[in-house]
């Protein structure tokens, strides 16, 4: 019998069922073996009921040698898993590239000094537009298309992050030194060089004798944190109504290729920020003496440098989550 259970040849379910039946079922075959012991002479008694227990102990250990490689677990022994085995990979992340250059620029202000300081999406026309000197029948209104909630009435999804300058010096005393990060919502047609939702900074220095030769210089240090010693920067003379005087910063990207042709409309030049001194109205309508403080301030967006720095042809593309886009910018560390 032992013999019989050791070269059953048992390759599928039903002839695993059918070994269960005929050696451990409970009408299987060794059953009465066992009841006929007492019919053994005694002295056979002993080798007899090993045997029969043999039987038993081998025809369980068949069926659950071939029981665990039929549902595909081919370990012959209870060992415990080897631990020191290195662990399967995860798929790691990557950051996002609006991310990236985002962290960059509050790290290269962070070291100058500037404190982050965020503030709402939603926000009232007042910080959005009047404390920024923009007054309800104010032209300027205009450059800036807006997304006004259905309530409560005159709340909007801010168009720029100036709207923080007007909250930090409401509430805060010269002298002001933050970087203001987020997002920034404009009523426009998505193309491949705009969109309705976008991301700012903005740089806010408030405190007694700042001049537009320490913006100058702050701008042209940020400048070559971001694109190296060698940048070539200028400021160009330009209009906003929260600062007089005001300009507009350019980075010199060259005329090498077609490329930098087509995205500096053939003069080689890039706009990267607005900036200027904090007109003296606006820092009056915030509560500062504007006899004894001046200040600078900056905005710039995110997207654009993003897409300088990297060589991104269609701002849509920063929007979409496309895994196989994104997984080619630095990875998750
Ligand atoms: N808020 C302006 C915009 O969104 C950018 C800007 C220009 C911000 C000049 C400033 C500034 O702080 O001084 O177009």
């Amino acid at each position: 019998m032992i013999a019989e259970i050791e070269t059953t040849e048992i390759s599928d379910a039903a002839a695993l069922e059918t070994f269960r039946i005929r050696f451990l079922g409970s009408k299987n075959i060794i059953k009465p073996l066992s009841a006929s012991i007492r019919d053994v002479p005694n002295e056979q008694k002993r080798e007899f009921g090993l045997l029969v227990n043999e039987a038993k102990t081998k025809a369980e250990e068949v069926f659950n040698q071939v029981q665990n490689r039929l549902s595909g677990d081919t370990s012959e022994s209870t060992d415990s898993p080897d631990l020191s085995l290195p662990a399967s990979p995860l798929p790691v992340g990557s950051r996002h590239p609006v991310s990236l250059v985002m962290e960059e620029i509050i790290d290269v202000f962070s070291r100058m000094g500037f404190e982050v300081a965020e503030d709402r999406e939603i926000e009232d026309d007042w910080h959005n537009f009047t404390a920024m000197n923009t007054p309800e029948d104010h032209p300027a209104r205009d450059m800036q298309d807006t997304y006004y909630v259905a309530s409560p009435p005159g709340w909007l999804l801010r168009t720029h992050t100036s709207s923080v300058q007007a909250r930090v010096m409401t509430t805060r005393k010269p002298p002001i030194r933050i970087i203001a990060p987020g997002r920034v919502y404009r009523n426009e047609t998505v193309s491949a060089r705009s969109h309705c939702q976008f991301h700012q900074v903005e740089v806010l220095y408030v405190d007694e004798g700042v001049s537009f030769a320490d913006m100058k210089q702050t701008l042209h240090h940020f400048a070559q944190a971001m694109y190296g010693k060698e940048v070539v920067t200028r400021l160009r003379p330009s209009y906003f109504p929260f600062t007089e005087p005001s300009a507009e910063m350019d980075v010199y990207y060259g005329l090498a290729d077609e490329h930098a042709h087509r995205i500096t409309k053939g003069t080689g030049w890039l706009e990267i920020m607005g900036c200027g001194m904090v007109d003296p109205a606006v820092l009056e309508t915030c509560g500062i003496d504007s006899t004894k403080y001046s200040g600078f301030a900056c905005g710039m967006g995110i997207e654009r440098q993003a897409m300088i720095k990297y060589r991104i042809n269609d701002i849509r593309l920063l929007f979409e989550n496309d895994a196989r886009f994104l997984k080619q910018f630095a990875s998750v560390v």
